[in-house]
């Protein structure tokens, strides 16, 4: 039987109906929530991102603001920007989009925001108040896979689950939005040994990696829930066959556009997981969704309104 199709689209548009509700009477109340968005020099791909963050604020209700420093911006210039947003009352989250350019210390810049205002989660006070269980801020990406797992009623608790990939943003903290769901929890990087068996024990399978397609048939237990966190750009035909060979739909739009985007999963796992988010149209509409949601919790936080964890 083919997997259920998580629909993110439609779990990101119901998260965003909740959050215009919520910003609709804090702004009555006298407390609009506020985004700014640091968005240095002119990367295609980041000016794609964050025009869709400001137009779910503007969808939302929420005040937003984009700042636009031109590439040769040092470490100390973009510090201080991120200070004077940090005094700013009426922002009430920050965002740094990276990359950032390579003279700049992209560290320094993120442990320079203030933890209240930190929506992206990246600031080492709130990986800590993850990891030890206490309100904070969560990292987007993997807290947008929770929600999905959350509205399409998978326990996790007592679940093998497997990450793949262990980077700061997502892998490490998916692995601790599981964990501290009392899932048990695996978390594999390059250096795994027999990378496949690993992944068949998982219930729930996390790919994080940023590999075209490189969760295949064998790296998934039929029936297991599978997450794709990855976002690639095909552009090669031969690559696109791999894929999608005998799809006519995407056949279409390939030929239409010259790119189609492929997960870490590969399609064909579609045919024997229970559940699988598609891409597009699987996590990556979550990310925004919780950025909002992070900064309402933010704006609610700073006021010293509650919170749940
Ligand atoms: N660039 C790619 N993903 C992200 C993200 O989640 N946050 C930020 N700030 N930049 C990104």
């Amino acid at each position: 039987m083919p997997a259920t199709i998580l629909d993110g689209t439609k779990i990101a548009s119901d998260i965003r109906a909740e959050l215009a509700a919520e910003v609709k009477s804090m702004t009555a109340a006298g407390a609009r929530p506020g985004l700014a968005v640091i968005l240095v020099g002119e990367n295609p791909a980041s000016e794609i991102y964050v025009r869709g963050k400001v137009k779910s604020c503007e969808e939302l209700g929420i005040y937003s603001e984009k700042i636009t420093p031109p590439t040769t911006i040092t470490t100390l210039e973009l510090c201080q920007m991120v200070e004077g947003l940090n005094r700013r009352d009426e922002i009430d989250g920050i965002l740094v989009q990276l990359p950032l350019p390579d003279q700049v210390d992209a560290k320094k810049v993120l442990m320079t925001v203030h933890p209240t205002k930190d929506v992206d989660g990246f600031h080492p006070m709130n990986v800590g108040y993850l990891s030890t269980q206490r309100p904070g801020l969560v990292p987007c990406t993997p807290a947008g896979a929770m929600e999905v797992l959350r509205r399409s009623g998978i326990a996790v608790a007592g679940k093998e689950s497997v990450v793949v990939g262990r980077s700061d943003i997502v892998g490490k903290p998916a692995a601790m939005l599981l964990l501290n769901a009392n899932a048990t929890v695996t978390v594999c990087h390059s250096k795994t040994h027999d990378l496949a068996a690993v992944c068949r024990r998982a219930d729930i399978l996390v790919a994080a990696i940023g590999r075209a397609g490189m969760i295949t048939r064998d790296f998934v237990k039929p029936g297991a829930t599978v997450l794709d966190v990855g976002i690639n750009k095909v552009t090669e035909r031969a690559e696109f066959e791999k894929f999608f060979a005998g799809n006519k739909k995407r056949e279409e739009k390939f030929a239409a556009k010259g790119s189609t985007l492929v997960g870490d999963v590969h399609p064909e796992v579609a045919e024997i997981a229970g559940a699988i988010t598609p891409v597009p149209g699987g996590l990556g509409p979550l990310t925004i969704a919780m950025l909002m949601s992070n900064t309402v919790k933010a704006a609610r936080m700073r006021r010293g309104s509650p919170v749940t964890v």
